[in-house]
Formats: structure tokens, C-alpha cells, sequence
């Protein structure tokens, strides 16, 4: 394991913000942290980096306790913090030089390396700018070539890409992605479910400072009891129909979603859509618009939670 954590709790005053919390990262994986605002996710990052003290639990990265003076283990990581942080009167290149030479000191690989984080997050036609003439999604992917340069083993990025815009989110996505094929180890922040769900290798979820639950996507998905949603609108109001779906084999529930339509929830995905139609049209029910969906990240969270994680 390239992370090891059990037991954490971290205290801020009487809150506590990471509550008995274990986390394992295996070498090569991306492994997403997801949960809202205030669940913990940055807190657990920076107990993990030995920026902040806790009250109790063992923290292991690469096997060995990181503390704040292990410059060895820290030049084998990159952090990309959910802050933008880098020099305001420093040029893109120099910001990204200064970050780099914290852990490189020999001057051509440093600039080898400096020049490949351009390219990498593709700013290289901003590279004498200084950061206030950079957009907020150029800001952004400076961020992540500050803590990407050296060439970390094991890289944390706290929502990169919070502000930015769709193609530069894709762009970051799978640039990411790419890091990981390329072996570095990957702890990524969101509370985007579709990115958990597009880059991450494996999932914890977080809420209120703990973890409750991990997996894949699609383990977490087949996890929970709702199996298939079935959205219908109606073409009329039919008497009692709310009673008459929810009385139908398999069926965990029924909401009303608005005038006519309504949102019918499955315990198991076995020929539901079929089943259903088949019903209306005995029953001579007509429908304007059905479709079926599989459960979401979201339908994770709330049984979990009885809240809703959106996006
Ligand atoms: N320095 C601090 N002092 C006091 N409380 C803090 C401090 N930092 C965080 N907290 C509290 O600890 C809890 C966890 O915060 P944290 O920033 O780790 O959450 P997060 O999951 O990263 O949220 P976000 O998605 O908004 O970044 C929150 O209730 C927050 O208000
Ligand atoms: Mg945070």
C-alpha cells in the first residue's frame, strides 16, 4: 500500500472533522474522495501530508511515518491544493521552476522537467504571463503544473477542477488519467459524482468526517437496494395510480415528480421497462415519455446518507 490510514480522528476545537477514519491507496490506482462540502476530504489530505496534527490514528505513506521533516518522502509527492497557490509576481515559468526546485536541484533536469509540466497541462503560450492574466481555468492547470513538475510517485489534487470550464475539465481529466498509466498513484478530491465516476480506479465515500462506503463505482452501485428507475409521464391522471405502481412486483417505491410524472424505483433490474408496459397497456394506461436509468453515484449517497450529493 502507498497509503495507509486507520483510525484517524481530527479534531478542530469540539468539531470533529475526521471521525475514526481508515483509507487504504494502493500503487497505481486513482483513488477518489468523494463526499459534499465540509464532509473531511481536505482535512484527511492534509493529515495525510503532515500539515496538521490530529488526536489519534496511524498514518503510513510509502510504508513510513511522514513527518513534517522527511524532505525524502515529500520530493516522491505532489500536492495541487484546493487553493490556488502560487507567487503572484512570479511568471507561469517561474512559479513552476520555484515549485520544481524545492525537490530539483540539478538546473537542466529542472528545466527539462519544468518545460514537460507546460506542455503537459498546456500553457505553454502563457509561460511569461503572470498569473493575474491568467483566466481561472489557466490558473487552475498552473496549480496542478506547480504540483506536478518534479515527477511525484504519489499525487494529491483537491478539486482541480473546481471553476473550470467543461473542456478544460475534460483536458485536466485526462490528463490525470494519463499520470496514472504513466504509474504515479493518484488521491483525488470531488464532489462531482461524474468525475468520481469517470477517473476513479476505486471510491470512498465520505460524510460528516467518516468514510461510508468504498469501492468501485459499480460496486457501490450494486451495493445499495435500488436496482432500476423508471420515469413515466402520463397523458392524463388515472385514479389511484400512485397504489397501482406501487403495489406492482419489485417495486421499492413511488415519487411524484410533477403534474403526470413519476419516478418508480426498483429492487431488482429484471425485465422492469417490459413488465410495466405490459401493465399499462392491459390496464389501458397511456404514457407520454418513459425511460429507464440505472442507479447513479447520487441514488448511492442518499440511501446512504437520506441527502442528496448533487452535482
Ligand atoms: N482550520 C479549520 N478550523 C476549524 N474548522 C475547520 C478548519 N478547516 C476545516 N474545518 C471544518 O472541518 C470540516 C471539514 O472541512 P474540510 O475542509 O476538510 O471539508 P471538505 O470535504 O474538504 O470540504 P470542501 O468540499 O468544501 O472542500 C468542516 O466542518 C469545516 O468547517
Ligand atoms: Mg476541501
Amino acid at each position: 500500500m502507498i497509503i495507509e490510514v486507520n483510525g484517524l480522528t481530527k479534531k478542530y476545537g469540539d468539531l470533529v472533522a475526521v471521525d475514526n477514519f481508515d483509507l487504504q491507496v494502493a500503487e497505481g490506482e486513482i483513488l477518489g474522495l468523494l463526499g459534499p462540502n465540509g464532509s473531511g476530504k481536505t482535512t484527511v489530505i492534509n493529515t495525510i501530508l503532515s500539515l496538521l496534527r490530529y488526536q489519534s490514528g496511524e498514518i503510513k505513506v510509502f510504508g513510513e511515518q511522514l513527518d513534517p521533516d522527511r524532505y525524502d518522502l515529500k520530493a516522491r509527492i505532489g500536492v495541487v491544493p484546493q487553493e490556488l497557490a502560487f507567487f503572484t509576481n512570479l511568471t507561469v515559468y517561474q512559479n513552476i521552476d520555484y515549485f520544481c526546485g524545492l525537490y530539483i536541484n540539478d538546473k537542466a533536469q529542472r528545466r527539462q522537467y519544468v518545460d514537460g509540466a507546460i506542455q503537459y497541462v498546456d500553457i505553454n503560450k502563457y509561460r511569461k504571463f503572470l498569473p493575474k492574466q491568467l483566466s481561472g481555468g489557466l490558473k487552475r492547470r498552473l496549480n496542478v503544473a506547480c504540483g506536478i513538475a518534479h515527477r511525484p510517485e504519489l499525487i494529491f489534487l483537491d478539486e482541480p477542477t473546481v471553476a473550470v470550464d467543461a473542456q478544460s475539465r475534460q483536458f485536466l481529466l485526462d490528463n490525470i488519467k494519463n499520470l496514472r498509466d504513466h504509474g504515479s498513484t493518484i488521491v483525488y478530491t470531488t464532489h462531482y459524482l461524474e468525475e468520481a465516476e469517470y477517473l476513479c480506479d476505486r471510491i470512498v465515500i465520505m460524510d460528516a468526517g467518516r468514510s461510508i462506503a468504498s469501492g468501485t463505482a459499480n460496486e457501490l452501485k450494486h451495493g445499495i437496494t435500488v436496482k432500476e428507475k423508471v420515469t413515466v409521464t402520463f397523458d392524463q391522471d388515472y385514479e389511484s395510480l400512485e397504489e397501482r405502481l406501487n403495489a406492482l412486483s419489485n417495486v421499492l417505491d413511488v415519487h411524484k415528480l410533477d403534474e403526470r410524472k413519476y419516478l418508480i424505483r426498483f429492487q431488482e433490474s429484471n425485465s422492469n421497462l417490459k413488465k410495466l408496459l405490459d401493465y399499462f397497456s392491459r390496464q389501458g394506461i397511456n404514457f407520454l415519455e418513459v425511460y429507464n436509468e440505472l442507479p447513479s453515484l447520487n441514488d448511492v449517497f442518499f440511501e446512504l446518507t437520506g441527502k442528496e450529493l448533487r452535482e
